[in-house]
Order: C-alpha cells, then structure tokens, then sequence
C-alpha cells in the first residue's frame, strides 16, 4: 500500500549558520525521505527557518538591521549547505510569514475556545535602560545558593542548583550592565496542567500510530512519563507562558495588544505553514491533506533537547485545535567530535562549509553518519581514524572494488553485455530479494548503522565469490579461446555486477550522487532507482569509470586542525627611525571579521556601509572607500581584517566603528584598491598576531 507522509525537521533558528548538528538531522531524515520514495510512498519533506524571538531582535539590532534583514542573510547561505550535502527539501519557508500568522492565530482561537488559555499577572525582570523584559538568559549575579559570581539567571554553572531570576544576587542585565527592576505584566498562559491535557497526553503517547507502530522511542517515553507522572496528582506539567511582552519580534496576539506570541509557540505550527506553502505552490489543498480523518501520516525529525516541545505542547496544541497529531516523533542525539560536546569557544567542531571547501565529497559523510545512526536517542560521534577506514575499507575497498575489479572483464571480453541463464537468474534474484527485503525494513526503522552493515557484508560475499573463482585466472585460458572458461568468465563477472547494481539500488538514500552516475553512466538506465530496480539484472555496462575517490588524509586532517592563518607577511626593510617597536604594534587590535552584510549608499559615491562580524556574536558597522571596486553584493560572505580599536568617527551616514584593511598602490590610490583577505582556514575573532 503507498503510503502519504509529510515528514519535517526541526525549524533551525535563522540567526546562526548551520552547524553539523544540523546537517546530521538534515541527512537522517533525507535519507529516510529517499528510501520511502523508493517504495513509492508520497512524501512531502519541508522545513522552514525559525524566524521569531529575543536572540534574533537583538543580534539584528546590535547589528543595525531589521530581524527580517536578519533572516534573509541567513536564509540566503542555506542552498550552499542543503545542495552541497544533497539534502533535498521540497520546500523550505519561514516562520515569519502570512501562513504561519493566520495558523497560528487559528490554532490560538481554537485553543481560547476549549478554554484553555488564561491570563494571569505575572512579576519579572525588566531592564529599565533597554526599556524590556529580560528572559532569564539575559540577567547574571551571584548564585543564590553557592555564591559563585557570574551565573544565569535560571541555574547556577557551578552548584548545579535551579533557581528563579529574582533570587538571583546582585542581579544585572546582560544587555545593557544596568539592574533590573521587578514589574508586573499580564501573560497568557496555556493550561498544559489542565487534566484534559494530562489525560489526553497519557492516553497518546501510549497508543500506536496509523501504522501501529510506537509513536515515540521508549528513551523518550520514559521521559515524558517522569514529567506527566502516572495520575494528575504526580504530574510535573505546569501552565505554560505563551505570551512576551514588546518589543518583542514575533507574532501579535490578537485582542491583546503589545503582546506576541512566545516563539515556540508559533515555531512548530511553521511546520504546517510551511507544508501550507508548498500546497498553495503545487495546487494541492492543504486543509484536506492534513485533514483528521484523512490517512496522512505526520512525522517530525527532531534533536533530543527539543523532546519537550514536540511531545507534550505541540500534540496538545494541534489535539485541541482540532488538528491531526503526529504520528511519529523520531528524536536523535547530538553530534560529538571525538567523544567531546561541539564548542564554538574551544574550537571544537566541524564546520560544514569547510567540510565542502575543502573538496571533501559530501557523500562519505552521508555514509559516515549514516554508518552510526539507529533508532536510539544516541549521540554520535565523529573520529577522524574511523571516519577515514570507514569510507576507504567500505565504500572503496569493498563497493567500488567490485565493479572496477569485473567491469573490465565484461568489457574488453564481451563488450559490455552479461550474461544470466533461467537458473542463474532466478536464484540471483531470490537471493537479492532476501538481502533487500531486509534493508527496505531497516531503512524503514530508521536503522542505518544495521542497514550499511548488511550492505557491507553483502558487498563482502561479492568480493569474496568473485576472489574464489579466480576470475584473472580463467582469463588467461579465456585468451587462448578455451570455450568453457569463456562462459565461465562471463558468468562470475556478470554476477558480480549484479550485486554490485543491487548494493547501488540499497546504497543510493545515501549516496544518491554516486547511485546517479551509476544509473546513467554506468548502466545507462534511467535514475533515481525504486527498491524493485534491485531485482532486475542488468544487461549491459559502459566501460568502468572512476566512481569515488578514497579520503586524502592530509585533507582530511584540514577538518580537525584548528584553523590558522597562514598568510606570510612580506617585510619591508625600513629606516631606524620608521621603525616601531612591538609594544606600538601592539596597541592594533587586528582582528579576522566576516562581512556579513553590505549596503550601498546612494549618497555617496566612495563608500559602502559594511557589517562586520567579529566573532563571539559581536558586530561593527564600518563605513569604507571601496565603493568603485566592489559591488556590495560581492563582499558579503568574504573575510577581512578589521582594524577593531579605532576611534569610532562620525561620519554623515552613521558612525564608523573601525576600519578594514585594504591595500592599493602607495602613488596613486584612486586607481585599484583590494581587500586584505585572510586565509579561508580563519575564524571571525581570530586575532592578527
Ligand atoms: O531548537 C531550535 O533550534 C528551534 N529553532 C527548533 C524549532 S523546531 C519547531 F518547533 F519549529
Ligand atoms: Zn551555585
């Protein structure tokens, strides 16, 4: 029976670049999207960015634009990433959007008219300079409990206790240094304790789904169980605050003016403005296909620290909205790098787009994550030793090997045709079929480190059949006309490429790339394969090609270096008294900065406003005359150096805050100009040394 599945990931927020974490997801769920494809299930895959929330607002103000400014520079970088690792969307939107207002609006009225909103007054921090609210990550002060200095304002980094901001010693925002004040404010509330939310919620996690299948991991169950207890009596559930106060960037909240909706509440229902989108774009009815009676199948692709949100609000919120539920939650871990938490601080981390720079095939890290990822919610860690065996024993060693070691048999003997008598042929496909049978169900089960070492081993039995029959060997008899090592050596080489276009058919969700080429230019047939393509035996090849490289090492390592610049400086040699001291050159702050926006300035026919991020999510505005040389469009994404400590000078346009380097010709500056760039391998915030 063909299934129809809309299938998402989590919405990322859309003031950051993707980091690994995210393309891990990205992969996990594409690669399950691609293999029910194959069993011609209907899938819409989307996601969308996250646009909403405080960090946003005000990493677009420190910035000097608008959140929505924001949002479209990062939304700009996401087809580099998405296209770079084939992760493949059927469309992807925003939060901030007309679909995602009007749903969340009805989905809000829904929620009013089972009474399950309700306003109360509450008492919290509000930073009198910023003239805001402060969420508990923007006020610090001394630990309540253990006194150590410096802490957030919800828990304590050393002691480990949870506390509330207003128990906070000495107490300041992290915005502005000033103290915050207390203040009342009227706050809408989501009435998640409400037993009607509790019973439904018990009764759904503990149902199965359209499938009858688990709709959650059991990791996960048992998690929501300790929050919802066995009865009411024991439940952990509280109401939930749904509303902020302005400014706030977000969704207004009808009839209560000046207050928005909390991000998270207007972030899942993007889920369903974004697939609302992709509807309207293909003529489908959106309120049909989601319909509650209709079989459609809802799942959601989410990382573990979100389990919260998915599985307690947003089932609630679609249940009394008198929406269908997800059927499916499949919640992963995180991403480690040799067994160590990613940090941006510690420079621990891969970054994704390094990754492609560097010209490393996206594919071996679709195999790679696809090698370790299961069903359970666990972390996964990337090794470079085991990354690098991984791709070359797997991938090359044993897949590619088979069909560079017997395609050149098949052609330079019999010009490309193979060969299967009645017999060969049925029991080729019976054992296919067993082999196949078996990987659709673990790509199915979201089991892919089963999946790759079932392919393996088949790849292994490949090779291993084909080493017994000595196929170098019966060529050599083959040469001199013997007629039975002919048939002889058509028949092993024909069947292990057989396999190997069975492997491809079973390898191709994650590496859809390679499978490609071997569809058109290998066996010249038509791409992308259906699981059943597996069990048709090819007739014919191409002569063999290169088809995957193995992993250069020296390149690999690239990815685990800390990225230092390399740049060498060219020494001029100077007068005595030209010469400066260390101490005067130290007084530079120069600093690697990333242009990450650029604006032309009408009135001027010099200058360019640039925005420099210089690391740690700190941000200058900087005006410079390069206008004749660069077209603003160019310059954003490119590294400069960033003279940090200038004087900041009042110009007409704005404040500048420093200068970028630049270097032109010392008698005539007019003619060219260029932008000092650093190193590809710099990071923004490194400092010039
Ligand atoms: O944690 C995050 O990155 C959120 N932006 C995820 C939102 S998922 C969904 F609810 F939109
Ligand atoms: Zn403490």
């Amino acid at each position: 029976m063909h299934r129809t599945i809309f299938v998402t990931t989590a919405l990322p927020y859309s003031n950051g670049s993707f980091h690994i974490g995210h393309i891990m997801e990205y992969i996990q769920a594409d690669i399950w999207v691609r293999s029910m494809r194959m069993s011609e299930h209907k899938i819409y895959f989307v996601s969308a960015d996250d646009a909403h929330g405080a960090p946003i607002m005000l990493k677009a103000e420190s910035m000097g634009i608008t959140p929505k400014e924001l949002t479209d520079l990062y939304s700009k970088e996401r087809p580099k990433y998405l296209n770079g690792f084939h992760i493949k969307f059927d469309h992807w939107h925003s939060t901030d959007s007309k679909e995602n207002t009007l749903l969340s609006h009805e989905i809000y009225k829904k929620l009013q008219d089972h009474n399950l909103i309700e306003k109360k007054i509450i008492k919290q921090l509000y930073d009198p300079v910023k003239h805001m609210f402060l969420a508990d990550r923007y006020i610090k002060g001394t630990c309540p409990k253990c006194k150590s200095d410096n802490q957030y304002g919800d828990s304590c980094e050393e002691c480990g206790s949870t506390y509330n901001p207003t128990e906070l010693i000495n107490p300041h925002s992290t915005l502005t240094g000033a103290k915050p004040l207390l203040r009342s404010s009227e706050h809408l509330f989501f009435k998640l304790s409400d037993p009607r939310c509790t019973s439904f919620l018990r009764r759904w996690i503990n149902t199965k789904n359209i499938n009858n299948k688990n709709k959650l991991q059991d990791e996960v169950v048992a998690k929501i169980s300790e929050w919802l207890g066995k009865d009411d009596e024991n439940s952990k559930l509280e109401d939930w605050d749904i509303s902020r106060d302005a400014p706030y960037f977000g969704i207004e909240i009808p009839d209560f003016k000046g207050k928005y909706f909390y991000v998270w509440l207007d972030a899942p229902i993007g889920y369903l403005s974004s697939l609302k989108s992709y509807c309207t774009s293909e003529g489908i009815n959106f309120e049909e296909l989601l319909d509650k009676n209709n079989s459609v199948e809802q799942i959601h692709f989410i990382g573990k620290d979100i389990i919260y949100f998915h599985t307690l609000f947003w089932p609630v919120m679609l249940n009394f909205s008198n929406r269908k539920t997800p059927d499916s939650v499949h919640v992963h871990g995180f991403v480690t790098i040799d067994g160590k938490k990613m940090s941006k601080s510690r420079g621990t981390g891969i970054s994704p787009l390094h990754y492609l720079d560097l010209g490393l095939n996206p594919e071996w890290l679709r195999y790679y994550f696809a090698s370790k990822l299961n069903s359970k919610v666990e972390d996964i860690d990337i090794n470079k030793d085991d990354f690098i065996n991984k791709v070359n024993s797997d991938l090359i060693g044993k897949y590619i090997n088979i069909a560079s070691r017997s395609a050149p048999f098949i052609t330079n003997f019999f010009s490309g045709k193979l060969t299967f008598d009645k017999n060969t042929e049925e029991l080729m496909i019976r054992e296919i079929k067993l082999k196949l049978n078996l990987i659709i169900q673990l790509f199915e089960d979201r089991e892919y480190n089963k999946a790759t070492r079932e392919i393996m081993s088949y790849a292994d039995y490949t090779n291993q059949t084909f080493d017994i029959s000595k196929p170098w060997e019966i060529a050599k008899k083959a040469r001199n006309g013997d007629a039975s090592s002919i048939k002889n050596l058509h028949e092993v080489c024909s069947f292990a490429i057989a396999r190997f276009k069975a492997i491809s058919v079973m390898l191709s969700p994650i590496l859809p790339e390679t499978a490609m080429s071997i569809c058109l230019d290998f066996f010249k047939i038509k791409y992308p394969f259906k699981w059943d393509d597996a069990l048709i035996l090819p007739e014919k090849i191409e002569p063999f090609k290169h088809m995957m490289s193995r992993i250069d090492e020296k390149i690999f390592s690239k990815l685990f270096e800390e990225q230092k610049t390399k740049e060498k400086e060219s020494i001029k040699m100077l007068n005595d008294k030209d010469l400066i001291n260390i101490e005067d050159f130290a007084k530079l702050d120069l600093v690697v900065a990333k242009i990450v926006n650029c604006e032309n300035l009408e009135e001027s026919n010099k200058l360019l406003k640039l925005t420099l991020d210089y690391g740690e999510e700190n941000y200058k505005n900087v005006f410079s005359g390069i206008k004749s040389y660069y077209k603003p469009e160019d310059l954003i994404g490119k590294l400069v150096i960033l003279v940090s400590n200038l004087k900041p000078r009042k110009m007409k346009f704005g404040i500048s805050e420093g200068m970028v380097l630049a270097a032109s010709n010392k008698d005539d500056k007019s003619k060219e100009i260029y932008l000092i760039e650093p190193s590809a391998y710099t990071k923004p915030g490194m400092r010039i040394t």
